[in-house]
C-alpha cells in the first residue's frame, strides 16, 4: 500500500504538485487523503482544504467537459492519464495545468489510490525581456528541472516544459 508516509517521504519537497486520493471515483469521490506543499502552492487552497474534498474543486467554466470525460473513462478502465485543462485556483483565477495521473495498483490487482503530478503551464512563444512581453511569464525551472529528475522514475510527465 502506498502509504501517506512514504509518498510525503517523496513528495514533501518536490516543486510539482502532487495529490494522492482514494481509488472510488463515484459518490463524491474521488476524495484526496494526501497534497503537497507545491499544490497548495499551485491551486491557493491548504492542505486541510484540499484533504476529504475531490480534484473536481478545480474544474470551471473553461474546463473541458470533452477531456473529463476521457479522464474519467480512462481512471475507471485503470489506464493512466496524461492531459493539459483548465483549472480554477480558490480565488477563481484560470490557470492551465498538465496533469499526469496515474492508477497504484495492490498486489491483488486492484487499484488502492491514484496519484496525480500536476504542473503549470505558461506559454512562451518569445524570450521575456524585463519590463516586456509582461504577458509571458517565466517558467519555473525547478519544476522543468524535476520534471528530469526524481519524477523521471514515475516516468511522468512527457516532457520537460518548453
Ligand atoms: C489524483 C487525481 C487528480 C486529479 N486532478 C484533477 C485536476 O487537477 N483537475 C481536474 O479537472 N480534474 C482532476 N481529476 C479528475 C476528477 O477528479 C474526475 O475524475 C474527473 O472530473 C472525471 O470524472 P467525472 O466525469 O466523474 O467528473 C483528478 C483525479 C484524480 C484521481
Amino acid at each position: 500500500m502506498l502509504t501517506i508516509e512514504a509518498i510525503s517521504n517523496y513528495a514533501e519537497a518536490l516543486h510539482s504538485g502532487v495529490v494522492v486520493t482514494e481509488p472510488v471515483l463515484d459518490d463524491g469521490g474521488p476524495r484526496i487523503i494526501y497534497a503537497n506543499p507545491a499544490m497548495e502552492k499551485l491551486t491557493g487552497y491548504s492542505r486541510d482544504a484540499l484533504i476529504g474534498s475531490t480534484p473536481r474543486v478545480l474544474q470551471g467554466k473553461a474546463t473541458s467537459r470533452f477531456t473529463l470525460k476521457a479522464l474519467g473513462q480512462a481512471l475507471r478502465a485503470g489506464r493512466p492519464f496524461h492531459t493539459c485543462v483548465t483549472n480554477y485556483r480558490a480565488d477563481g483565477e484560470a490557470y492551465l495545468c498538465e496533469i499526469d495521473i496515474r492508477p497504484v495498483f495492490g498486489p491483488d490487482g486492484r487499484i488502492e489510490r491514484f496519484i496525480a503530478f500536476e504542473r503549470e503551464v505558461v506559454r512562451r512563444r518569445v524570450r521575456v525581456r524585463p519590463g516586456r512581453n509582461a504577458r509571458y511569464k517565466p517558467i519555473d525551472q525547478r519544476v522543468a528541472a524535476e520534471a528530469e529528475g526524481p519524477l523521471a522514475r514515475f516516468a511522468c510527465f512527457a516532457s520537460p516544459l518548453d
